[in-house]
């Protein structure tokens, strides 16, 4: 199968890239360098002994779109690309909207005129919202999102299931579209080489590679937002999914949706539609059981201190994961002590990310 990955440098893009040449596919990749860089494809490279082919461009620029999407004509797109940091979303809404929104237009446009069937998406169980009790159905309603990323998810779901429906009927659509919704819960770890992890910019936003920095000296302690919720030890509780089975969640979501256009094809029907499919563990943790875990995998206690909650923070978000399982054949193998394994080597062996 050829493969395009739109944010394919990014993190989780790039150990899809990994985990996709592993299986056999071919990976083109996309990218504007906007929170990565061209290091994370050449260690992808390295770890597979594959090559991938690589375009500097923005996702939201029709013109380069359409010159690319002619040369790689892919079977499946797996768009990652797009800005995802909740607290700059509230700061910068407007960039936020234009990119992600953008990007997923000029796809949209660029596989219609193209003919192109088939794209998984990026999208986040932040769309679930905070009225709904875990574990999450992928049926659950979608909630009242807190942060313009947030919506962004929301909107660009919204978007892709209108156009599959729309595609269902033909009119200008050469085919009808397939569209899967990934909703990923918290992604972390590593690439178990030690080669590829998380490089976040300036100071990290997100629990794992907060710790992460801690345990190398390159932060002080972490803040545990929070110790008054109620769970058992008063911190918020979240499905910690490793980056590798998240990425191998992305091969069995692209080979199901080519599989099944085959099918349906063969029995001479119309193939396309919008399927949503929950990545996660189904089994949460807390933030202090997460700083324990990695106090372990690393040798050492991680420094921490109780602050005040954070706005916006859930106080309970995890997977129910069997639809993915059943429909997929995917389940995530990896528990907490290979993700905090993973994360440290990462970070002990790249205490500066990539490029440093
Ligand atoms: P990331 O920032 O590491 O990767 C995103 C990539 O997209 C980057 O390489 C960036 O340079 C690129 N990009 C952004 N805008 C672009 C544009 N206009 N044109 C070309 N490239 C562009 O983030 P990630 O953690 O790998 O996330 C990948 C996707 O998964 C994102 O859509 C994100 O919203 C979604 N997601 C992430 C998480 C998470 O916690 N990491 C959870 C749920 C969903
Ligand atoms: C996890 C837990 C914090 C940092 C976010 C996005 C979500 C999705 C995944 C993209 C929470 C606590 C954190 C710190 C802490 N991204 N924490 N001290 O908030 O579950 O999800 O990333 O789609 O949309 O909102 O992840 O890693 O930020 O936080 O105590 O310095 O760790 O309060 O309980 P979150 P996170």
């Amino acid at each position: 199968m050829k493969t395009l990955l739109t944010g394919g440098a990014g993190y989780i893009g790039s150990h899809t890239a990994v985990a996709m040449l592993n299986a056999g596919h071919e990976v083109a990749v996309v990218d504007n360098y906007a929170n990565s860089s061209a290091e994370a494809i050449a260690r992808v490279e390295k770890i597979t002994g594959k090559k991938v082919a690589l375009y500097e461009a923005d996702v939201a620029d029709k013109e380069r779109m359409m010159e690319i999407l002619k040369a790689e004509m892919p079977d499946c797109i797996i768009h990652f690309a797009g800005l995802k940091a909740v607290g700059e979303s509230v700061a910068k809404p407007v960039e936020y909207y234009r990119n992600n929104i953008d990007t997923t237009l000029t796809l949209l446009e660029c596989m219609r005129e193209l003919g192109l069937t088939s794209i998984v998406f990026s999208s986040s169980a932040t769309v679930y919202g905070e009225d709904n009790v875990p574990p999450f159905t992928e049926d659950a309603p979608k909630g009242m999102c807190t942060n313009p990323y947030g919506w962004t998810k929301w909107m660009q779901e919204q978007m892709l299931t209108d156009a599959a429906k729309a595609s269902a009927k033909g009119d200008d659509w050469k085919t009808p579209l397939s569209v899967v919704l990934l909703r990923y819960f918290n992604p972390v770890g590593a690439h178990e080489s030690g080669l590829m992890g998380e490089d976040p910019q300036g100071i990290p936003n997100n629990l794992m590679p907060y710790i992460s920095q801690v345990a190398v000296g390159r932060r002080d302690h972490l803040t545990v937002f929070g110790d008054d919720y109620d769970t058992p030890d008063g911190t918020c509780r979240r499905d910690y999914i490793h980056v590798m089975d998240l990425a191998e969640g992305h091969v069995k979501a692209a080979e199901y949706v080519i599989e099944k256009r085959k099918e349906a094809e063969a029995r001479g029907e119309a193939a396309g539609g919008t399927e949503v499919f929950n990545l996660g563990t189904g089994s949460p943790y807390s933030v202090l059981e997460m700083v324990e875990a990695f106090g372990r995998a690393c040798g050492h206690a991680v420094a921490y201190e109780i602050g005040a909650r954070r706005a916006g923070d859930v106080q309970d978000s995890w997977a129910d994961a069997s639809k993915a399982r059943a429909v997929l054949g995917w389940e995530a193998s990896r528990g907490i002590d290979e993700i905090c394994r993973d994360a440290w080597n990462w970070q002990s062996n790249n205490p500066q990310g990539y490029n440093k």
